[in-house]
C-alpha cells in the first residue's frame, strides 16, 4: 500500500469536518494498535512521534517501525513527525521517507519562528513530504499528563497567523486556543471565538493539539472551525497502561509478555478506534 503523501486527506477532511487523527506511538504495540485501528475503521491516520518517543525508542528504530507498519498496511497511513525543533531531526525523516512533518518554533519569538519554519518547508518541499507549524504556545507535557491549564497570554492571535502562513508557507498551522497536552483536571474550555477568527484568517487547514480528554461539543465545535487534524496521546497511553494493570495478575504467574503486551496492544486499538470515530462524523 501506498503510503499517505501529500495534503489530499488533510484538505478533504477540512472540507468535510472528519478530522484526521495523528496517534502518537512509542513502541511496536502502539505502531501496531494504531495501524489496526486505521484498517478496521478505513479512515486515513497519521502514526506519529517526536522527541520523547524518539529518546525512548531511538529515533531510527521507532521511524522504522512506523514507516514500515504503514508500508505494509492495506490501511491509509501518513507517518508524520511530531514537534520538533530540531533541523537536522526533520531532515533524518524526511530522508527516511516520512509524509510530513512539524516543525515547532513555538518558543521563540515571531520573527524567528518564520525563519526555522521557513527553512523547515523547504527542507520539506525538497523530499514531497508537508509541514505542520505552530503558533501561540501549548501548556503541559506532550509525554506525561500533568494537568495543565492553558495561559490566556500564550494563545494564537488570527492576525499573527495569517502573517506567520504567508510568510512561511506552512500546509497546516497548529494552534493554541485553550488546548493543552494531557488529561486535565477540570474540562477544558476552547476559545472557540478565537479559533473562527484564525480559521477565517489563514487559507491552511487548523491542527487541535491536546486533545486527549477534550469534551465531545468542544471538539465538534473545534472541527467546525477548521480543524482538520486532532493530536491525541495520553488517551491511548492511558489504554495501554489500564491494560497493563488489568492483566498482570494473570501475566505474572508464567511471566507472559506475550499475553500482557497483545492486552495493551488491543486496548490501544479500541482507544484509538474510539478517537476515530468521534472525529469522523460529518458535520
Ligand atoms: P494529548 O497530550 O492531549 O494526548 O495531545 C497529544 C498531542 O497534542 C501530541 O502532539
Amino acid at each position: 500500500m501506498m503510503l499517505l503523501h501529500g495534503t489530499d486527506a488533510l484538505k478533504a477532511a477540512a472540507a468535510t469536518g472528519q478530522a484526521l487523527p495523528g496517534f502518537v506511538a512509542y513502541n511496536l504495540e502502539t505502531v501496531q494498535a494504531i495501524t489496526a485501528a486505521a484498517e478496521i475503521a478505513g479512515r486515513p491516520v497519521l502514526i506519529q512521534a517526536g522527541a520523547g518517543p524518539f529518546r525512548y525508542a531511538g529515533q531510527q528504530a521507532l521511524m522504522r517501525l512506523a514507516l514500515d507498519a504503514a508500508d505494509r498496511s492495506t490501511a491509509r497511513l501518513g507517518v508524520h513527525l511530531d514537534h520538533s525543533r530540531d533541523l537536522d531531526e526533520i531532515t533524518v525523516c524526511l530522508e527516511a521517507g516520512y509524509t510530513s512533518v512539524m516543525i515547532d518554533g513555538s518558543h521563540l519569538p515571531f520573527a524567528e519562528n518564520i525563519a526555522l519554519t521557513s527553512q523547515a518547508v523547504r527542507r520539506a518541499r525538497d523530499h514531497g513530504a508537508w509541514v505542520e507549524a505552530e503558533l501561540g504556545a501549548l501548556a503541559g507535557d506532550e509525554d506525561v499528563s500533568t494537568d495543565a491549564v492553558a495561559s490566556a497570554t500564550a494563545m494564537t492571535d488570527a492576525r499573527q497567523a495569517a502573517e506567520f502562513v504567508a510568510e512561511t508557507g506552512v500546509d497546516a498551522l497548529a494552534v493554541a486556543v485553550g488546548n493543552v497536552h494531557g488529561f486535565t483536571r477540570e474540562p477544558v474550555r476552547l476559545d472557540l471565538d478565537r479559533l473562527a477568527a484564525i480559521h477565517a484568517a489563514v487559507p491552511v487547514p487548523l491542527v487541535l493539539h491536546g486533545a486527549s480528554g477534550l469534551p465531545t461539543e468542544q471538539l465538534r465545535g473545534a472541527l467546525a472551525r477548521g480543524v482538520a487534524k486532532v493530536n491525541v496521546n495520553a488517551e491511548l497511553r492511558r489504554a495501554y497502561l489500564e491494560a497493563v494493570r488489568d492483566h498482570l495478575p494473570d501475566a505474572l504467574p508464567g511471566s507472559d509478555v506475550v499475553g500482557l503486551w497483545s492486552a495493551a496492544r488491543e486496548a490501544v486499538t479500541a482507544a484509538a478506534l474510539t478517537v476515530i470515530d468521534r472525529l469522523s462524523t460529518n458535520l
